[in-house]
């Protein structure tokens, strides 16, 4: 949740904030601003609402400077307004912050006493007058910011200027994602690789607890204590053309287009492969694979999606026992640590701080077999579990998850074929026609994206509608749970996912011809099941939206809508049955004229609990 640029450089770096804010916004975009050093001093401008408004007052203003620091913010103390916009200035220097500061009351009332005065509601501001009170006793910058940064509890990223010291800015990094830039025209930070790709690709990753000074022309970096400390600098990867729109309207239309290159990308390795091994983990999954008695599974939102529809691939192929929890629940929770547990984490962003949180209670109760699934090889995720798969769906920037989401559940199906082969039940066979299924996915997904004309068609019947129920049943109930959070998330209809077979235990009573009832129903096992559930809906008067497979025989008729997805996929089928709901959820939301890629309220990734 929020974005941070920073930028101290041999040329006006005013575009250099601005485009790495907009790269930035999907962090956060309800304020943004921005503080520079120019001839004049400190110049701060503040801007409620997205990073077009602050660039309409640098055009009016005409704000230029060779050093600067820029923030797009997701409120969390402090409603969203101008005067709770970050910067925030105190004697002569100014703040962006992204993260929560915990015991900022404590501090504040400090900070009152000694006769600060504060105005906005942020928890940011107390940074801001803590350092310019340390500098009265500490001239120097750096160790002032160390000293003040030394006092604050909770999760930050900051970065800092001082109008005194034009040639020099401080950042530091405790819980929430910053990195460096390095040029020989100049040195920068960021909160991700993005913001930065216009001017560099040498990045250097700082650890929790880092501390930076910028100048010019040099960098060094500092643990809080001020011991120096080196951080590998790593030539980015990410292709600038990855973070553009291109030809697409929306970046959640982009992505969920790309998902058939992702779910190649991610699944690469497979195309010469044949046989299915545990080192896709990495080095020391075989042993650490070998005699685990239980998964339980931790993440948060879409990725706890992916996360359900796997225990269903665990019990079921792998014959292995698996608990699926919401991080922010199983944190605070007294569960029963059990050593022989794979503890595995998805996370598209790997800095969702209920996960890293959820994941530390994990070790610090003696689970140390740990898998982060994640979009993001740099997070802090990633450096925080002994083994790793990492998806390769390319830089998400849409707020509703899409295509992480589908190279999640390749990676866990993944999992489950290795887990099921280490426990001998993987025949040769099996294992073969499993490769051959999996080398193909990429394709049938591609034919389900066809499929858009019709699911375009279907979404003028919702734009008036207040609810929307979602059913489904086995591992597809979780993809009608997905579905349902794509509809409220970007189209803002209420939108509920039940398991078919609850519909008579209460939620029935909501049915008649006002909500819609939008149906999973592959060709597996439950779809007699699931067509009786149906039937219950249709005696209401509720309206179906059916999503079937090629051969299933189920036919549209009056207050039936029924749409045919080209092949049944069998126990991957998940994956293709959740790309008419992801498209489904696109095109209501156009018609309603929300913000698709920026929902209200939101944010791409929740650094903060
Ligand atoms: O980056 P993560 O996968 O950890 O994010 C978890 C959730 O915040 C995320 O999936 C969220 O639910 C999405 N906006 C859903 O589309």
């Amino acid at each position: 949740m929020c974005g941070i640029v920073a930028a101290v450089a041999d040329r006006d770096i005013v575009p250099v904030l601005l485009e790495g804010l907009r790269k930035l916004e999907y962090r956060g975009y309800d304020s943004a601003g921005l503080a520079l050093i120019n001839e004049n001093g400190l110049q701060r401008l503040r801007a409620l609402g997205r990073v077009a408004e602050l660039t309409a007052q640098v055009d009016e203003t005409g704000a230029a400077g060779n050093t600067g620091i820029a923030h797009t913010r997701w409120a969390t103390h402090g409603a969203p307004s101008e005067r709770n916009a970050h910067p925030h200035i105190s004697g002569g220097l100014a703040v962006v912050h992204n993260g929560i500061i915990e015991n900022h009351e404590a501090l504040r009332a400090h900070l009152k006493a000694d006769g600060y005065e504060f105005t906005s509601d942020t928890d940011t501001e107390v940074v801001a007058h803590l350092i310019a009170r340390e500098l009265q006793t500490t001239p120097d910058f750096f160790t002032a910011v160390r000293a003040s940064i030394a006092r604050l509890q909770g999760a930050y990223a900051i970065a800092v200027l001082r109008e005194v010291e034009p040639d020099r800015i401080i950042v530091a990094r405790e819980g929430s994602p910053l990195l460096l830039g390095l040029s020989d025209a100049g040195n920068y930070a960021a909160s991700d690789a993005s913001a930065l790709l216009q001017v560099t690709r040498r990045m250097v990753y700082l650890e929790n607890g880092d501390c930076a000074e910028l100048k010019r022309d040099n960098y060094r970096i500092t643990r809080v204590d001020g011991t120096p400390v080196e951080r590998p600098e790593k030539e980015s990867q990410l292709s600038a053309d990855a973070v553009e729109l291109g030809a697409y309207r929306h970046y959640m239309q982009k992505e969920i287009f790309e998902q058939p290159a992702a779910l190649s990308n991610t699944l690469e390795m497979l195309e010469t492969a044949h046989s299915i091994q545990p080192g896709l983990f990495g080095a020391d999954a075989e042993a650490m694979l070998k005699d685990v008695r239980q998964v339980l599974i931790i993440a948060c939102g879409t990725s706890y999606h992916a996360g359900l529809v796997a225990r269903y691939w665990l019990e079921a192929i792998a014959g292995i026992s698996c608990a699926v929890e919401v991080a922010s629940e199983y944190r605070y929770r007294d569960s029963v640590p059990d050593p022989q547990t794979l503890v595995v984490t998805i996370s598209q962003s790997g800095e969702t701080a209920d996960t890293l949180a959820a994941l530390q209670h994990a070790k610090a109760l003696g689970m140390t077999r740990t898998l982060a699934i994640c979009n993001v090889p740099e997070s802090s995720l990633v450096r925080e579990t002994a083994l790793r798969f990492i998806t390769r769906a390319g830089p998400e920037i849409g707020v509703a998850s899409t295509k992480a989401f589908t190279t999640q559940l390749a990676a866990l199906y993944l999992l489950t074929l290795v887990l099921a082969k280490s426990r001998g039940r993987l025949t040769v066979s099996h294992e073969a026609a499993e490769l051959t299924a999996l080398r193909h996915l990429p394709v049938a997904v591609a034919k389900v994206l066809e499929l858009e004309p019709q699911i375009k068609a279907w979404a003028g019947h919702f734009a008036t509608k207040q609810h929307a129920l979602f059913l489904g049943r086995g591992r597809h109930y979780p993809i009608a749970m997905e579905g349902a959070l794509k509809l409220k998330e970007i189209s803002y209809i209420h939108a509920e996912a039940y398991a078919a077979g609850e519909l008579k235990h209460g939620p029935l009573a909501l049915v008649d011809k006002e909500m819609p009832v939008i149906a999973v129903a592959p060709n597996d096992a439950l779809i007699e099941k699931l067509k009786s559930n149906l039937q219950e809906v249709r005696a209401r008067g509720g309206e179906l939206y059916v999503f079937a497979d090629a051969d299933s025989e189920m036919q549209a008729s009056d207050g039936i809508h029924v749409l045919h997805l080209p092949e049944h996929y069998g126990a991957l089928s998940a994956l293709l049955h959740v790309v008419p709901l992801q498209l489904l959820s696109y095109h209501v939301a156009l018609v309603r004229g929300t913000d698709v890629d920026k929902p209200r309220n939101l944010a791409k990734s929740v650094t903060v609990e």
